[in-house]
């Protein structure tokens, strides 16, 4: 009989499946201001089993998709893709993402193991493009013209629902700008 090996997602388990959400709010950089886009979104996180690196550390996997449609014109405006990663040895979170501007990071955290009031777990990771560990990745022109300097991201997780802020700190049009987004999801 094949064995069906048990992998411990920890506080990644309650992101697996399909979430829907049309709560969206993107803050985005404009350059004489700031656009607000009302938008709805499906996120997919599929479990995707573990991996070793250097026969040391062993992460539990969990691919993402985000596809967000902007509600003014049902166009596709983000679509981002990466991986959730549990260490449960370190009790570490690690979130690499993918956008299609030329930007990559890898964020992370120490899970804290937090719930709110109501039994959610709360998820928090982030990445700069001065830590060492959790950094920022992106190409020459963004670096010149649309840097990312900073990247937070919060879940709050559980019974079905899920609610997400992020900030993407940018350094734009001569000027910082906080470029925020979060919705609130069910999952299907
Ligand atoms: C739900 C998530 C997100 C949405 C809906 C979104 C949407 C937008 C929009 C509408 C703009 C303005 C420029 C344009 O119209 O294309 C923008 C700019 C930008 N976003 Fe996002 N964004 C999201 C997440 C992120 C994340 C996670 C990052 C990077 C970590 C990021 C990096 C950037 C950068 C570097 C720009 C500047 C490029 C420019 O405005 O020319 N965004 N985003």
């Amino acid at each position: 009989m094949t064995e069906v090996k048990e992998i411990d997602y920890g506080p990644l388990q309650e992101l697996i499946g399909v979430w829907k959400g049309d709560k969206g709010m993107d803050i985005a950089p404009e350059p004489d201001g700031t656009e607000e886009n009302p938008y709805y979104e499906t996120i997919t996180y599929t479990a995707a089993g573990d991996v070793t690196n250097a026969e040391l550390q062993v992460l539990s996997v969990v691919h993402y998709r985000q596809i967000v449609t902007r509600k003014s014109n049902d166009e596709v405006f983000h679509d981002e893709t990466g991986y959730w990663l549990w260490d449960p040895r370190e009790e570490v979170i690690m979130h690499s993402l993918v956008i299609p501007r030329g930007v990559c990071l890898l964020a992370g955290a120490n899970h804290q193991n937090l719930k709110d009031e109501e039994d959610n777990v709360i998820i928090e990771v982030e990445a700069s493009i001065d830590n060492r560990d959790w950094g920022i990745v992106q190409s020459p022109f963004m670096q010149n013209n649309a840097k990312t300097t900073a990247f937070r991201h919060k879940i709050i997780v559980g019974n079905g629902k899920m609610s997400y802020s992020e900030t993407t700190m940018l350094d734009i049009y001569g000027r910082t700008f906080e470029h925020t987004d979060q919705n609130e999801l069910s999952r299907e």
